[in-house]
């Protein structure tokens, strides 16, 4: 089977030799537009192939689809203060500057005002401020700036064996003769319950990417460089390493739920991915979100819309009568024999160095999460 991308073309847009320096004006990018800069050219956002523009933002705002039908369900936008817009035109081309340097360029294609109260409202299906994708919904500067983005730099790769684009992670996929892999999203360290359902996901298909978000997350999320060591030593010891890929996803994380594991699904498609794992509450915070709401979501698109397959789980945990891994569907025993600790608790738990259960989490990782953790109190104080 060859996987087409999300609109069929992966969108290609990194153009090194492209001369910059005549344009006089800039657009200064904050870290989400950068890293969504970078997306955007290397393909994983296709069919965009820039900063959304009216139609589409109306579009996806509201019904989850682009102007021409297709499916998409996060806006990507460029963001910029009203005054800053004043200066702007329809029709020129501006540099993309982050810290200094160019990264890209875009050609305007439109500058126009959001109606943010509603994209939160309909996005991440709440406007209150203290939801954190609608605190930075709010804190993001006020005008929209819409058109086709060119890079012309590539971002730093912190992770650089672990970092491929698309075309590079489908060429893998293609040498490995992987024709089923599913992908995995996360932005924690990978737990037994999160372990449990990757490998039930390998037992139906060819090959796992394990794809952890290592863009800008919430504060009190764990860093991307510790999870990062915590996969390593996981894989080690665990996996079979014929077949997984660990790759990051360089985005960063809106905490939409629902709409977000589209999006997520949507991505790795265009990575070259055949499945995407759905668990409980994907891409969530607090209580905003039902917990299988992300997976019935994906009942409201047709198998051809979307292109991927969603590999729904229920929530997993360790039963203690059962001696191993369950959901309620495989297991009949009340919930005082589940070992299930909230990702709150076991932060609280990592930064007072108290061990979670080898029932939640391998050991390996917790050394990992740890040691990383009390290194990063180090340089913080
Ligand atoms: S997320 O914000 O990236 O979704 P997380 O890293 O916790 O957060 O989850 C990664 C994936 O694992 C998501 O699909 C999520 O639904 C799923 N998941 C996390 N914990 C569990 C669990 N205990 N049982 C089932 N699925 C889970």
């Amino acid at each position: 089977m060859s996987l087409l991308p999300h609109g069929r073309v992966l969108v290609q847009a990194f153009q090194p030799d492209l001369p910059y320096e005549e344009i006089k004006n800039e657009i200064i990018l904050d870290p989400i537009s950068l890293s969504d800069l970078e997306l955007l050219a290397i393909g994983a956002y296709s069919p965009l192939e820039g900063f959304l523009s009216k139609a589409d933002y109306d579009g996806v705002v509201e019904s989850m689809r682009l102007k021409d039908g297709t499916v998409w369900s996060i806006p990507i936008t460029l963001p910029i203060s009203e005054e800053h817009a004043n200066q702007l035109q329809t029709g020129e081309r501006c540099r993309l500057v982050y810290q200094q340097e160019t990264y890209g360029v875009i050609d305007i294609n439109e500058i126009y005002k959001p109606d943010k109260e509603k994209e939160a409202l309909l996005v991440y299906g709440t406007n209150e401020i203290k939801h954190p994708g609608v605190r930075k919904l709010f804190d993001r500067e006020d005008v929209y700036v819409g058109g086709k983005i060119t890079l012309l730099k590539r971002p730093k790769k912190p992770f650089g064996e672990n970092t491929f684009d698309p075309s590079e992670t489908r060429a893998i996929f293609k040498e490995k003769g992987w024709k089923t892999i599913v992908g995995f999203q996360t932005r924690n360290p990978v737990h037994r319950a999160h372990e449990y359902i990757q490998k039930s996901g390998l037992e139906i298909v060819d090959g796992l990417f394990l794809n952890p978000l290592v863009g800008e997350t919430k504060s009190d999320d764990i860093p991307a460089e510790i999870r990062m060591e915590s996969y390593k030593v996981l894989l080690k010891s665990y996996y079979p390493n014929d077949r997984v890929l660990l790759g990051v996803f360089p985005a960063a994380m809106r905490y939409a739920g629902p709409r977000e594991a589209i999006f997520h699904a949507l991505v790795r498609k265009n990575y070259g991915c055949t499945h995407f794992i759905v668990g409980r509450d994907h891409a969530g915070v607090g209580s905003y979100y039902g917990t299988y709401e992300a997976q019935k979501l994906f009942d409201r698109f047709t198998d051809q819309e979307l292109g991927i397959t969603p590999l729904r789980f229920e929530h997993s945990f360790y039963c203690e009568k059962c001696d191993a891994m369950a959901t309620t569907k495989t297991c009949p025993h009340d919930s005082t024999h589940h070992v299930i600790l909230s990702g709150t608790k076991v932060r609280e738990m990592l930064r007072n160095g108290q061990v979670p259960p080898r029932t939640f989490s391998r050991p390996e990782v917790i050394e990992v999460l740890i040691k990383g953790l009390k290194k990063q109190e180090v340089r913080t104080t």
